[in-house]
């Protein structure tokens, strides 16, 4: 069984994978840190240079190939969900846990850095409130168990722990 992360820019993906990943013992794979090491390019520079159609693609191709291995924490790309494949492949293979957060929150958490490329034109709480509207339905379709992200990592990793065993 693998766990995968799921959820909007910010929320703490990346910081709750890896202390996951430590308390269980099992192997951290993010999804972004995948991409740019094979591609060896930058997020940013594979948007910019072969744009988002191109970046969802590797991130079908990896899901596919995860998804037949196990016990793997995978920290997936906010966009993940977009992609049907993907939400059942991650459904078939492990549990697929959904951090929640405010758009209030993911703001405080987002806006001082420049490497996502999909909030480049929308730094406000605005752009981020549409785009989360737009997902909205996406993450739902694909969680198993979701948890309040808003809080201290310890807290959020005890509650995923609870509910994958
Ligand atoms: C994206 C989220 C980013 C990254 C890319 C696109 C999205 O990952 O994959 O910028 O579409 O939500 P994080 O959720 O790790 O920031």
């Amino acid at each position: 069984m693998n766990i995968y992360l799921i959820g909007f820019m910010g929320v703490g993906k990346s910081t709750v994978a890896k202390e996951l990943s430590k308390r269980l013992d099992y192997q951290l794979i993010d999804t972004d840190d995948e991409i740019e090491e094979r591609e060896q390019a930058s997020i940013s520079d594979i948007f910019k240079s072969r744009g988002e159609e191109y970046f969802r693609g590797l991130e079908r191709e990896l899901i596919r190939e995860l998804s037949s291995k196990d016990n793997l924490i995978v920290s997936c790309g906010g966009g993940i969900i977009k992609c049907d494949e993907n939400i059942r492949l991650m459904r078939e293979s492990g549990k697929v846990i959904l951090l929640e957060a405010s758009p209030e929150t993911i703001y405080e958490r987002v806006k001082d850095n420049d490497s996502r490329p999909l909030l480049q034109a929308n730094p406000a709480i605005e752009g981020i409130k549409r785009l989360l509207n737009e997902r909205e339905e996406y993450y739902n379709k694909a969680y198993t168990d979701k948890v309040d992200a808003a809080r201290p990592v310890q807290m959020v990793v005890d509650d995923i722990i609870r509910s994958v065993h």
